[in-house]
């Protein structure tokens, strides 16, 4: 017996509807941005993820006082009193997430030293931080990694610099965003990732004070401020989740209404969802006879009945197709006729999950070629990093152990699609970024149960 097994009797369609709330990729960030504020934060629509846990933890430990507020889901930040934690303290949380090596430069700048302990997140290729060292090298910053961590102090303060990224890396921009909001004079980044929840990042910086402007081609300039203060802010939706919803409709023929999200930073998904046959509604302005009803909208997704079709795609930045929405998608397109090609061209160890979905019936191959599209950064290196995926299967039950997070999510689609029970092990994963997904789970009609 263990708490960590769901028995997923598949073969029923989810019909309902679900909320998604602040995106994981924002609320975890916009939390380590209070850190920067002489004066308290509030957020809003926080999802209870474990995300959300380790960096409330590394908060906590540096003396920000983190408390629920009155409305469910806001969250105070107070970081009036921030005070060293030490490196035994904070390797409680090593491994556990990606988010503390974004602490770097708000401690160098309250409290001129910071440590940061072995980095966690999903096992989906190497995820090397070399752009992030050499962003806070740049500053002023000296780094010296130890084995049980990395110690950054900046005898001479942080000061502003020109940076190019090799890459539009999310978390380098990050990275770099929260380091020049304070640092002397101007920053100048270019190759920057503009992901939508970079941009909300940008938002809330902006509330507090800083200085940003976002150029064209990628290229955004901070002029640093002396002090910020805290903030009020609702994060934007969770674009991943309500994707990954979306796909849940369409692997097991259903019907999901997704409450709060949003057309804006899905169109690209929402192409994708109707070449391939799904259907949706977007449902954020009801109009009654008497107006817009206030009912809160969102986006309806549904299977229309018959075949799906098959497609040709790569993942990208942003506004590209999210790395993130590749793999529950991967799913539905095990029920689409003919040969679909998903190119991941963001990260070169993605593709590990199909194994298990041929174990129940798939047929999908993966090759080291960038197949379908243009070349990436891949094709030369020996990753196997494209997958061809010959539809429609008939998927069945099987054990599954769940690899990472967004995997983990496909492996439980891929259960809810197939004929029998399969057992998922490992569904704790799933925490880290999709909120009370047994819940929604059951709201949809889902046969699940805990072994
Ligand atoms: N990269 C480097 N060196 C670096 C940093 C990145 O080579 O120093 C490479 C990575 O190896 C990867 C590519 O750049 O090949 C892109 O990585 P990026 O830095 O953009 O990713 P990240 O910031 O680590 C965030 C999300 C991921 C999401 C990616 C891409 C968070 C906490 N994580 O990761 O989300 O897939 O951006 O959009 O925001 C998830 O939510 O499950 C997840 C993995």
């Amino acid at each position: 017996m263990t708490d960590d097994v769901l028995a997923v009797h598949g073969g029923t369609p989810l019909h309902g509807q679900i909320r998604v709330r602040g995106a994981k990729n924002l609320v975890s960030k916009a939390m380590v941005a209070a850190l920067l504020g002489e004066s308290p934060s509030r957020l809003f629509d926080v999802p209870r993820i474990r995300d959300v846990e380790v960096v409330r933890g590394l908060l906590g430990l540096h003396g920000v006082k983190v408390t629920d507020g009155a409305d469910d889901g806001e969250l105070v930040m107070d970081p009036t009193n921030v005070e060293s934690a030490s490196s035994d303290e904070i390797n409680v949380h090593a491994g556990s997430s990606r988010i503390p090596i974004l602490f770097c430069g708000p401690l160098l700048h309250r409290l001129g030293h910071a440590f940061i302990p072995d980095l966690g997140g999903c096992h989906i290729g190497p995820r090397p931080i070399d752009f992030h060292i050499q962003a806070l090298r740049q500053f002023g910053a000296v780094v010296d990694k130890t084995p049980e961590g990395m110690h950054l102090t900046a005898p001479h303060g942080l000061h502003g610099t020109k940076l190019e990224l090799p890459y539009p890396s999310v978390g380098a921009t990050e990275q770099v965003l929260l380091t020049a909001v304070r640092a002397e004079g101007v920053t100048e980044l270019r190759n920057a990732a503009i992901e939508p929840e970079i941009m909300d990042l940008i938002c809330v910086l902006q509330k507090m004070g800083a200085i940003i402007t976002v150029h064209t081609d990628r290229v955004i300039e901070i002029l640093g401020v002396p002090r910020l203060h805290g903030y009020n802010h609702k994060p934007i939706p969770d674009r991943i989740e309500a994707a990954s919803w979306a796909a849940a409709a369409l692997a097991t023929r259903g019907e999901i209404e997704v409450l709060g999200a949003q057309q804006a930073d899905m169109m690209t998904f929402l192409n994708v969802f109707r070449s391939i046959g799904g259907e949706f509604e977007i449902t954020d302005a009801r109009v009654g006879r008497t107006g817009v009803t206030g009912v809160e909208g969102g986006i309806r997704f549904w299977h229309p009945g018959g075949e799906l079709n098959a497609v040709a795609l790569e993942t990208d930045v942003h506004p590209g197709f999210m790395t993130d929405w590749q793999q529950p998608l991967v799913v539905a397109l095990t029920q689409a006729r003919g040969l679909s090609i998903m190119h991941e061209t963001v990260y070169e160890q993605r593709l590990g999950y199909t194994e298990a979905l041929n174990t129940m019936g798939a047929t999908i191959q993966v090759y080291r070629d960038c197949l379908g599209g243009t070349p990436c950064r891949f094709g030369r290196r020996n990753f196997k990093h494209s997958a061809v995926i010959a539809g429609p299967s008939k998927l069945h039950a099987a054990d599954l152990v769940i690899p990472d997070l967004r995997a983990g999510f496909s492996h439980l689609i891929a259960a809810l699609a197939a004929e029998g029970t399969s057992r998922v092990y490992g569904v704790d994963l799933i925490n880290r970024g999709y909120e009370d997904f047994e819940g929604k789970l059951a709201a949809l009609g889902a046969l699940v149960e805990r072994i």
